[in-house]
């Protein structure tokens, strides 16, 4: 049984203008036959680079909206909703993706995601199984979680970014706000900065303690505030702290109903980054990163020495979506 981390298409009724069967066919043997050829150019490499989990199917072919993920012997796949598909086949694709590449049902996560559907519920619970697992990512180990959330708690699209961020650590204080599961928080611990790590949300700062725990980085020199950035921010500022490396990757889009705040990342990168600046003592390293598929950056608006756009040099070889991130180095 595959195990699934959405229910959308629970009680839907058959639509009209679904993809036949026949085709469905098509496109698992399409996949099938994708999926073995790149865990043969992949697998070794990365197991020789301690990197449990990486992508093996990015959309590959534009009629099969799928995304398949590795995880240390486990699969994700996920499917790029819309009407043409049915019921069956995400979970037909699953099936296909497991048998090419030997691993059992039970081992196999289903996802539907949206592409459209601004403050969708990614960041939601969708199970509470509470099945987690740590997973390699060179010289550091996260936990990962792939049942109950849609993201499983580490974007690999940035394992290279946390080797740069490593790289710069030592000695510096780093800041890094919507932190999410803290895993650039045990990069730049590794790499011997002292931290500060935001999120607004409770679950994910206990997660990203966990990170550093599961790292043995977990000691007073880190410091784990769970706060809406912009809060966090002003506060900051007020009480002289500073900083000399920050990481700052937010959401698309968020909404914070009770005070009438929303956050649109085309609309409100500069100001964002801005009040970021703010904390930067002179010399140091701000990245800003966004997943925005459709980002208009307005970086010209930035005062800084340098700014230098790092993707798609940031964007590792077994992501075929070139524009899975936009990151950039703003020098102060
Ligand atoms: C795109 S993820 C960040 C990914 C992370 N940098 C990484 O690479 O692992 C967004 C995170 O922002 C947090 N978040 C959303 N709105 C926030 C806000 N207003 N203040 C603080 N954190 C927020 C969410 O809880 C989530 O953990």
């Amino acid at each position: 049984m595959y195990q699934s981390a959405s229910n959308s298409y629970n009680n839907q009724p058959i639509l009209k203008g679904l993809i036949t069967s026949e085709k469905e066919k098509i496109h698992a043997q399409t996949l099938a036959n994708s999926l073995r050829k790149k865990f043969r150019h992949f697998s070794r490499r990365f197991r020789r680079e301690g990197v449990d989990c990486f992508r093996l199917y990015d959309w590959d072919s534009p009629d099969i909206r799928v995304v398949v993920d590795w995880c240390a012997g486990r699969l994700v796949v996920a499917e790029y909703e819309r009407k043409q598909t049915g019921p069956r086949y995400l979970p037909e694709m699953a099936k296909a993706a497991a048998e090419a590449l030997g691993v059992s049902g039970d081992k196999v996560y289903i996802k539907r995601r949206h592409t459209k559907i601004p403050d969708s519920p990614r960041y939601k619970k969708l199970n509470n199984r509470q099945e987690r697992f740590k997973v390699r990512e060179r010289d550091l180990w996260f936990w990962v979680n792939l049942s109950d959330f849609l993201d499983t708690g580490l974007f690999s699209d940035h394992r290279d970014t946390r080797v740069i961020i490593s790289g710069l650590a030592k000695g510096k204080d780093f800041l890094n706000l919507f932190a999410y599961t803290g895993t650039f928080t045990c990069a730049a611990a590794a790499g011997g900065a002292r931290t500060t790590t935001v999120d607004r949300s409770q679950t994910y700062i206990k997660w990203a303690k966990d990170n550093m725990l599961l790292n043995q980085l977990l000691n007073p020199r880190h410091v784990f505030i769970q706060s809406d950035v912009n809060k966090y921010l002003s506060r900051a500022y007020a009480q002289g702290k500073r900083f000399s490396l920050a990481f700052v990757d937010p959401p698309s889009f968020f909404k914070n109903e009770r005070e009438g705040v929303s956050f649109d990342v085309n609309r409100d990168h500069p100001e964002l980054i801005r009040a970021v600046l703010k904390l930067m003592l002179p010399g140091s390293d701000l990245f800003f990163s966004t997943n925005h598929q459709r980002f208009e950056p307005k970086l010209h608006t930035i005062a800084a020495r340098e700014i230098i756009k790092l993707t798609p040099k940031t964007i590792p070889e077994d992501y075929r979506n070139r524009n899975v991130h936009n990151c950039w180095q703003i020098k102060v």
